[in-house]
């Protein structure tokens, strides 16, 4: 990999990715300074980021990405921008959308501008794969056109077009990341499998959407955060990048792995209406990834999941307090008459 970035100004650095890179940045990159700008909504957690808080190389600002000028300060002096600020729940984008379209479009533009600014050396842009919709047979290749679904994923592939606009444009060295369904420790609860882990634990009903054949294809948190640097540290500006684990998935396969490791019965599966406009299947092409970058996922998805419910037993402390206040009432929008 190539040498370690002098300043890297982390986005969304509170949030369930963004703390693994965070974490994996510092460790792997002993000079480089990180400027965590989080706007600390319901997803992020300064816990998550505990375990660097103190480092001298480490500081934070709370902020909002679509501020700009609360961008400007946090752009000071940055020579690397890896960009995982988002709304990123297909659910809440289907019961509005504004605050996704803020984010992930308005904010990766504010960005974007004052990286242009700064003259950064990299623009990392975090997307995902549901940018490019469902796909019934065969894998996403990155030249797969953008066909997004759901108000959240139209508002990623909008911020990716306005950050390859920048490049471009501005010739703003700009490389996109696409990743798959992402899994591990220190997810908010809301997913597909935090969610099923923590009301398994609790003996509550796990709500499937229709009938649970839909397929999601998973990865590991630090093996996407791992993709992520090394697309930063050693991707071409102007490429994009697939990160996916290669570990395809039944919604139903991944429900009963859960019952069995939480040791918690069948009878709580629970079969609710579908979501709206509902993706049947993605799968990733990430051969690119693994020629160009030499990165490639590490974690065994029988591993991870392992330790990732290892974890939610273990962590009651990080997740019961979550499961209140505006969880529950997300919840009860959510699931009401459903569970
Ligand atoms: O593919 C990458 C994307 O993966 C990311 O860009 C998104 O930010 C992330 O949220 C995730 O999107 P999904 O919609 O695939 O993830 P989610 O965990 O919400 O759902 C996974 C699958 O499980 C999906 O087919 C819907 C289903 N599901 C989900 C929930 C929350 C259920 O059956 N019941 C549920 O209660």
């Amino acid at each position: 990999m190539s040498s370690s970035p002098k300043r890297v100004l982390v986005t969304g650095g509170a949030g369930f990715i963004g703390s693994h890179f965070i974490r994996l940045l510092m460790a792997e990159h002993p000079t480089t300074e990180v400027v965590n700008l989080d706007a600390m909504t319901y997803a992020a957690s300064h816990e998550n980021v505990a375990e660097v808080a103190d480092d001298p190389r480490y500081s934070f600002v709370e902020g909002d990405i679509a501020d700009a000028e609360v961008v400007a300060k946090a752009m000071q002096g940055v020579t690397h921008v890896a960009n995982f600020a988002a709304e990123s729940h297909v659910d809440r984008s289907i019961h509005g959308a504004v605050d996704f379209i803020r984010t992930d479009v308005l904010g990766t533009y504010v960005l974007c501008e004052a990286a242009r600014k700064e003259g950064v050396e990299r623009f990392l842009q975090v997307s995902t794969d549901e940018v490019y919709g469902s796909i019934d047979q065969g894998s996403f290749t990155e030249e797969h056109p953008l066909e997004p679904s759901s108000p959240y994923s139209a508002s990623k592939a909008g911020g990716d077009l306005q950050a390859l606009a920048y490049m471009h444009t501005f010739g703003l060295p700009v490389i996109i990341t696409r990743g798959s369904n992402t899994y591990g420790p220190n997810q908010y609860p809301e997913k597909l499998i935090p969610l099923f882990v923590t009301n398994a634990l609790d003996g509550q009903k796990l709500p499937v959407y229709g009938d649970g054949s839909q397929v999601r294809d998973w990865i590991h948190g630090r093996d996407h955060a791992n993709g992520i640097l090394y697309a930063l540290l050693g991707g071409t500006p102007g490429e994009v990048y697939n990160i996916g684990g290669g570990n395809e998935r039944t919604n139903m396969w991944i429900t009963k792995q859960i019952l069995e490791q939480t040791g918690a019965s069948e009878e709580l599966i629970t079969y609710v209406e579908d979501r709206l406009g509902h993706d049947v299947r993605y799968s990733l092409d990430t051969s690119k990834a693994q020629r160009e970058l030499g990165w490639k996922p590490e974690i065994s998805f029988d591993q991870g999941l392992a330790d990732t419910v290892a974890w939610y037993k273990e962590r009651r402390d990080w997740w019961e307090p979550i499961k209140s206040g505006e969880y529950k009432e997300f919840y009860e929008k959510q699931y009401a008459g459903k569970v």
